[in-house]
């Protein structure tokens, strides 16, 4: 007869039981099993719907399915994804959870092998969402909770010869997910490897490298505490067969950091047992208020990474993450904070070998209990100090050895309380080589930096100046004040943006204690779902029939689930680039800045190109003689021909002078470019032709036809055009919608359902003069544009002015002219800011140039459509189809343009890409100016220059059609 499953410990605020002590994760050449694939798995509705006897190896699970491992069941069509940000997705009851309990009943078999040795063995979990019990040939072992930090099992007494089949009971809410309420999908199951390890006798369970650099001498001294008797080895340093705990120094060792990853490759030896090291040498310190590393401060330009795959959630393959620290690396990005849990170990080994600063933060946040403020907060509640204290030190317990943690994180959003304290304390003790990071509790009184979040940039600017307010408590003022300041998240990279970037870096770099931050976030969580006719698109909260949840807040990356770069991605790297290129403003000098932290320019070749009007008249290479870390130099433009009737602009590119781990030779790190003369102007011609009355009520101008009633553009040559028309909408960005919500105030205002009334059509021997009011329903603010349209026979002359009348209750979305063209013109070539998207805020990795994109390829694929695709100062653009034919539209100096094949209206309802269906006509915006972008989403919105005040516009265009 077998009992009812004892499962009390689901809701037990301990972190578990029978597990045993943290310890460094390592690779040796002792024998162990994986124990990944596919596994028996039965799924169980909730703790009344336990199989009985499953953990009895002769238990016959013939009839069940089977499940990956790793894998998080709901993304293996197993119960289903839920999304929230903040509220716990159950009743805040402490350490009480739902009955229905979704629960995943886990079996397997492995054989062990006639010659495993003898000795110990452990049974490793890497990750468990959210709270397990494991039995090996019917014993049980224990149980833990932590999702993404390690536990392990002694399985010596349980294991047998040959056959042994283990069973892992896993649910998907315990006591433990009250401590792991991030901000991303609620998804369960063993997510991360499992493995059996052998641990030979007298083997090193545990070691602590300690390899400090001191750059005052150039000495790096080597010590290597170890749980038992071994020998170190690091041939490269003359080391064989020491004594691991040394000290060990070495005259002129290369350091270690993030710019040059300097490993030693070292072994270490012990009973059975070899376990190879990857040393680096360097001294992180806060010192002088400044966060330093191996004597220079340092200047993170980093992101917040959450473990993420659109179809696959928080498993995550080899590959991925190494996709993840190259792009990272080739987009300048040298600081990655693991928002907000340890992430996988071969995540940290890459950061070690490839070089990133990694803020390792723990497995921690509660911040659903701010919702019922902050009322049995487990942070500041003494019955969870074990399970808090437990989740810290099995952070810092296994990834102590990785040379790229430059610090430990408590945790993100916790509100503040005792157990933070004795969290901080205990990280101290254990490693006193990393500062304490965490940012909910803005005293900063237990902590090494200050560090906040989504501060906007007036605030940022006077923490800089060491002018902030005072702490709450005037007892911690002195020690805030004299912290260094991180911004651990800013910049919400939600949907199309985020604006504002350059405007933090100028900060960064003008204040020694601002020292960079981490933008919010690094991936888009989309689920990967097909349309019923498969169509691929990315799911975000509420697709899944939650009840409660936080819609497409879940999609705020730099790269798109699919981990294509977003234009926020290449914004930022611009933004961050570690070279700066300038001009004199005489634009005869250049001026090359080395803003790496340690590196001299040395690895860089710099490139130079003139172009006129974007073709290219003269090319070379810049002599640029190296730079040490902070030097600059300024040098004379290269000799140029002469330019005639022509823009003449000057590029300079730092690339790769050679391959780099990361990214090939040719590889570009930073840019600059100025305009050294200025376009010449097309001026109106001297003849010009009058407006003639032509068939079917309408008005012929050269070559152009108009409705003689509305004044409206009919055709340009054989290009038929529709609805030309002053518009002001744009289809909101999730920082429009969301925080200080100005799409809301434009909806008030009528701005998406704006009518156009015709106030006269004027003749003349000079052309045509058309004037238009245009308001919505139920308001008397309005916009009056006259058109005045010229022509010479070949090209058509349009003078745009538009005079805001009455109150206007808001910023406009954008103003300037919206009309629609054939859709078979499906290619645009243009001269101005590009290639990529951009906006007023937004714009700094834009250049001046040609380009070249079809008008699918100018669309920009946001998880929750909206505005986007915006191409900046454009002088020229061309549309084009196969069939021949097409318009130019040239910009006297220049407009923004989009080219969709669908309306604002319709981009506005769209929820996700798939939504969005091609029609028959282009709808072409050409525009004055757009409001900026910012980040309201969470943060900031556009800085006040960055805002479209209503006001009196002007545009010029000349249409031709080819
Ligand atoms: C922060 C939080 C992140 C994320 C972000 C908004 O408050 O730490 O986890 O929720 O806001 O996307």
């Amino acid at each position: 007869m077998h009992q009812p499953p004892d499962t009390r410990y689901v809701e037990d605020r301990s972190p578990g039981s029978g597990r045993l002590t943290p310890r460094a994760a390592f690779r040796s050449d002792a024998p162990g099993i994986p124990l990944d694939g596919e596994w028996r798995f039965r799924a169980a509705a909730g703790l009344g719907d336990l199989t009985a006897g499953f953990d009895d190896p002769g238990f016959d699970d013939g009839a069940w399915d089977t499940l990956p491992v790793p894998s998080c069941w709901q993304l293996q069509g197993v119960g289903s994804p839920a999304y929230t940000n903040v509220t716990y997705p159950f009743p805040v009851d402490p350490p009480r959870v739902p009955e229905e309990n979704p629960t995943g009943e886990y079996r397997r078999e492995f054989t062990l092998p006639d010659d495993w040795p003898a000795g110990r063995g452990v049974l490793r979990f890497d990750g468990v969402d959210s709270c397990f019990a494991v039995w090996l040939n019917g014993v049980r072992l224990g149980d833990g909770k932590g999702s993404r930090v390690p536990t392990e099992f002694d399985a010596t007494e349980a294991l047998r010869p040959g056959r042994n089949v283990l069973a892992v009971r896993v649910h998907q809410w315990s006591a433990g997910s009250y401590l792991e309420d991030q901000d991303m999908w609620w998804l369960s199951g063993i997510f991360r490897p499992v493995r059996l390890l052998s641990r030979p006798e007298g083997c090193v369970e545990d070691f602590f490298v300690h390899a400090d650099y001191d750059h005052t001498t150039g000495v790096g001294t080597l010590s290597v505490e170890t749980s038992a008797p071994a020998r170190l080895s690091v041939p490269e340093l003359g080391l064989v067969d020491a004594d691991p705990a040394g000290p060990h120094t070495f005259a002129g060792v290369e350091p270690w950091n993030a710019e040059q990853p300097r490993l030693y490759e070292g072994e270490l030896t012990a009973a059975g047992e070899r376990i190879p090291l990857r040393i680096g040498f360097r001294r992180i310190v806060v010192e002088d208020g400044l966060l330093k590393a191996n004597g220079r401060p340092l200047l993170l330009r980093g992101v917040n990474r959450h473990e993420w795959d659109p179809e696959t959630g928080r498993t995550l393959s080899y590959e991925t993450m190494l996709r993840d620290v190259l792009l990272m690396k080739r987009h300048n990005i040298n600081a990655v904070r693991t928002s907000h849990y340890p992430p996988s170990s071969d995540f940290l080994d890459l950061c070690d070998a490839y070089g990133l600063w990694v803020v390792d933060e723990c497995d921690l946040e509660t911040h659903g209990f701010e919702l019922v403020g902050w009322r049995g907060n487990p942070s500041d509640d003494a019955r969870w100090r074990d399970a808090l204290l437990d989740r810290m030190r099995r952070v810092v317990e296994r990834d102590k050895n990785h040379p790229s943690i430059l610090m430990w994180s408590l945790g993100n959003e916790s509100g503040t309380g005792e157990n933070l304290v004795a969290m901080a304390e205990w990280a101290r003790t254990r490693d006193a080589s990393r500062p304490v990071h965490y940012e909910g509790e803005w005293d900063s009184g237990y902590v090494d930096v200050y560090s906040r979040m989504y501060a906007d940039h007036a605030e940022t600017e006077l923490i800089g100046r060491g002018e902030e307010p005072p702490t709450r408590d005037p007892a911690l003022d002195a020690h805030r004040r004299g912290l260094p300041f991180i911004l651990c998240e800013y910049a919400h990279a939600m949907g199309n943006g985020p604006g504002g970037l350059s405007e933090y870096q100028r900060l960064f770099e003008t204040y020694p204690r601002l020292q960079g931050g981490f933008v919010w976030e690094w991936i888009d969580h989309g689920i990967a779902r097909r349309t019923a006719d498969g169509r691929v698109f990315h799911a975000y909260g509420g697709d899944f029939g939650e009840p409660v949840h936080d819609g497409n807040f879940v999609a705020d990356g730099l790269v798109f689930p699919d981990r294509t770069p977003s234009p926020g991605l290449v914004e930022y790297k611009k933004v961050i680039e570690p070279v700066s290129i300038g001009f004199g403003a005489d634009g005869r000098s250049v001026t090359v800045r080395n803003g790496h932290d340690f590196r001299d320019t040395a690895y860089l070749r710099f490139r130079w190109r003139a172009e006129d009007d974007g073709e290219i008249v003269a090319e070379g290479v810049l002599d640029v003689p190296v730079l040490p870390s902070g030097d600059r130099v300024s040098l004379p433009v290269p000799a140029l021909p002469p330019v005639k009737d022509a823009e003449r602009a000057l590029t300079v590119v730092a690339e790769l002078a050679a391959d780099e781990p990361w990214a090939e030779a040719g590889h570009e790190i930073a840019w600059g470019q100025t305009v050294l003369a200025p376009a010449a102007r097309e001026p109106v011609p001297e003849r010009l032709l009058p407006t003639v009355a032509g068939r079917g009520g309408r008005l012929a101008l050269g070559p152009a036809a108009f409705d003689a009633h509305s004044g409206r553009l009919l055709a340009v040559g054989g290009v038929d055009v529709g609805g030309l028309r002053l518009d002001l909408w744009r289809a909101p960005t999730d920082n429009d919608r969301l925080g200080d919500r100005i799409a809301d105030r434009w909806r008030a205002a009528g701005l998406h359902r704006l009518t156009t009334r015709t106030l006269g059509v004027e003749s003349t021997a000079e052309g045509l003069t058309v004037r238009t009011r245009t308001a919505p329903a139920g308001a008397d603010h309005a916009v009056n544009a006259t058109y005045r349209w010229r022509s010479d026979g070949r090209s058509l002359w349009l003078d745009v002015v538009a005079v805001p009348e009455g109150k206007w209750p808001c910023p406009l979305p954008r103003i300037g002219l919206g009309l629609s063209l054939p859709g078979r013109l499906d290619t645009v070539d243009w001269y101005g800011l590009g290639p990529g998207e951009a906006y007023r805020d937004s714009t700094a990795a834009a250049r001046l140039g040609r380009h070249r994109r079809t008008v699918d390829a100018l669309q920009t694929p946001y998880v929750r459509p909206q505005e986007n695709g915006n191409r900046r100062a454009v002088r020229r653009a061309l549309l084009t189809g196969a069939g021949g034919g097409g318009l130019e539209i040239v910009g006297l100096p220049s407009y923004d343009l989009t080219v969709r094949r669908w309306t604002s209206a319709e981009l506005d309802a769209a929820r996700h890409t798939t939504d969005l269906v091609p029609g028959d006509r282009l709808h072409v915006n050409l525009d004055v100016a757009h409001h900026g972008i910012g980040t309201a989403s969470c943060g900031p919105g556009p800085l006040p220059q960055h805002a479209l005040g209503a006001g009196p516009v002007a545009l010029r265009l000349v249409l031709r059609a080819l």
